[in-house]
């Protein structure tokens, strides 16, 4: 399986913290944002990651991140012009996945989990992970029922019919690029891993297809994009690492 990390956008909810980087290089406790996603792939067992970043800061992740020997593993990179939504990394990533099957990992999102053994079963379809949250209005939002199965799924409902939420990991089979290239945008203007206001969207099509699975999530997960998540995730591994 290959892995991808989406560390593109502008990260405007950040400023000024990101007026003169990127969000996913600003520190989390001893380290770049950045590290804790490639962590993520590599303690599940990814060896072949593609990077996909924003031009402003391209040469920042080139210098701390390079060939990826450090991590044990080898990194590629490709450019995104614009941030045209999460669903686009499989769009510019189609080369890099080449037929194989693929996890995607949001470059903000911060996990203390491992997911080697779900990585390792994946045969096809599709794969999310879901946390419980207090505030999913915000987020991702799944509901399910008593045997994990997904009943529905959508992008930052007004009103959410479950408190899980649905985490910045996805795994998918290599069918994945090809739904991502005939998505319409949503109302927001962007092409969407889960569905906007009735938006079409990479998630709800494996959904329709009966091949969505999901999982909940038992270890800790922050999506490190504000300036609360982004101070709880430092005061996370902080406590962790003097524990
Ligand atoms: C994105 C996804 C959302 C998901 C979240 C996890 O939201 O659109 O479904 O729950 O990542 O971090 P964003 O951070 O772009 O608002």
């Amino acid at each position: 399986m290959k892995g991808i990390i989406l560390a593109g956008g502008s990260a405007t909810r950040l400023r000024p913290l990101t007026k003169i980087t990127s969000k996913q290089l600003l520190p989390v406790y001893n380290k770049p944002m950045i590290y804790y996603p490639i962590n993520t792939l590599v303690t599940a067992g990814i060896k072949d990651v593609l990077i996909i970043i924003a031009p402003e800061y391209a040469g920042h992740f080139l210098n701390l991140l390079g060939s990826g020997k450090e991590f044990g593993c080898k990194f590629t990179y490709e450019i995104q012009e614009k941030p045209r939504g999460l669903a686009d990394a499989f769009i510019v990533g189609e080369n890099f996945i080449a037929g194989d099957n693929v996890a995607l990992i949001l470059g903000d999102n911060i996990f203390d989990e491992n997911f080697k053994d779900d990585l390792a079963s994946f045969k096809s379809g599709g794969l999310i992970f879901l946390k419980e949250v207090p505030d999913p209005q915000r987020l991702g939002v799944v509901e399910i029922d008593a045997h994990g199965k997904v009943l529905s799924i959508e992008e930052k409902p007004e009103k959410p019919k479950s408190n899980l939420a649905s985490v910045g990991l996805y795994v998918f089979d290599n069918r994945v690029s090809e739904i991502a290239k005939n998505l319409a945008p949503s109302a927001r203007g962007e092409i969407e891993m889960t569905s906007y206001l009735g938006s079409p969207a990479i998630n709800n099509a494996y959904f329709e297809m009966g091949e969505l699975r999901a999982k909940v999530i038992q270890g800790a997960w922050e999506d490190a994009g504000t300036f609360d998540s982004l101070l709880r995730a430092n005061t996370y591994w902080a406590k962790k690492h003097q524990s």
